[in-house]
């Protein structure tokens, strides 16, 4: 693939941020983008077709020839990025909406306390993914690389599955819907309220980013984690 250069890019480019928002600028004065962000070219196109596409025909076999460790990096780093600055910008929408219209707008209540279920949720699943599925899924990738002892491989594989990981992994970002389905509901009759259609808007976006990380975790890394696990246990 050729090289693109910050220029290449339209200026403003929505989905080009979105994706490299997360990523630390690695060199600065580089205009050349991936010197710029120290992933691999294609990994970054991909990943970025991945967010301007429709998810039923992505080609998900490709991103799986990606070394592990990138994949890892980025979905890390996707999730920093929500703890530290999009869970945090939605509430602030929310709190700066709720001491203005709280009064006029009933509906402001139900939907600040469903949104702070719903961020309690979000970063369970995601302590539980950096505590534990992806600890696991390092370890893999040191054992197949050879950093291990038999024994230290053997009792990963006897203690811990992906499979246990795959069978409870939620789709988190489905309970988003429900803020569009409340606010359509109350706003039926007439024109959905200014505090609501933003809040609307920053949700959405948010729902699109959480189900293209589900997908990277669900067909990108648990397919390379289960074909590591496999190849370890013929050993
Ligand atoms: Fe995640
Ligand atoms: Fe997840």
């Amino acid at each position: 693939m050729e090289s693109k250069t910050l220029e290449d890019l339209v200026e403003g480019n929505k989905m080009y941020q979105l994706v490299t928002e997360r990523l630390e600028v690695k060199n600065p004065s580089s205009t050349d983008l991936f010197e710029r962000f120290d992933m691999e070219a294609e990994l970054m196109a991909l990943i970025l077709d991945l967010y301007n596409e429709d998810d039923t025909d992505f080609p998900y076999e490709k991103l799986q020839n990606f070394p592990p460790d990138q994949v890892l990096s980025y979905l890390q780093a996707s999730h920093k990025l929500y703890l530290s600055k999009k869970l945090p910008e939605i509430e602030l929408t929310m709190e700066h909406f709720f001491s203005r219209y709280g009064e006029s707008h009933p509906l402001l209540t139900s939907l600040t306390l469903f949104f702070n279920q719903y961020k309690n949720r979000l970063v369970a699943h995601i302590r539980m993914e950096e505590k534990e599925f992806f600890p696991f899924i390092k370890r893999l990738i040191a054992a197949s690389k050879g950093e291990l002892t038999s024994a230290e491989v053997n009792e990963i594989l006897a203690t811990k599955s992906i499979d246990d990981f795959n069978d409870h992994h939620d789709p988190i970002e489905d309970d988003l819907k429900e803020v569009s389905a409340l606010i359509h509901t109350y706003s039926s009759k007439e024109e959905t309220p200014l505090p609501f259609r933003v809040f609307l808007n920053q949700v959405e976006l948010f729902e699109l980013e959480l189900r293209k990380h589900a997908i990277i975790e669900d067909h990108v890394l648990v397919p390379i984690a289960k074909e590591l696990e496999r190849t370890l246990k013929q050993k």
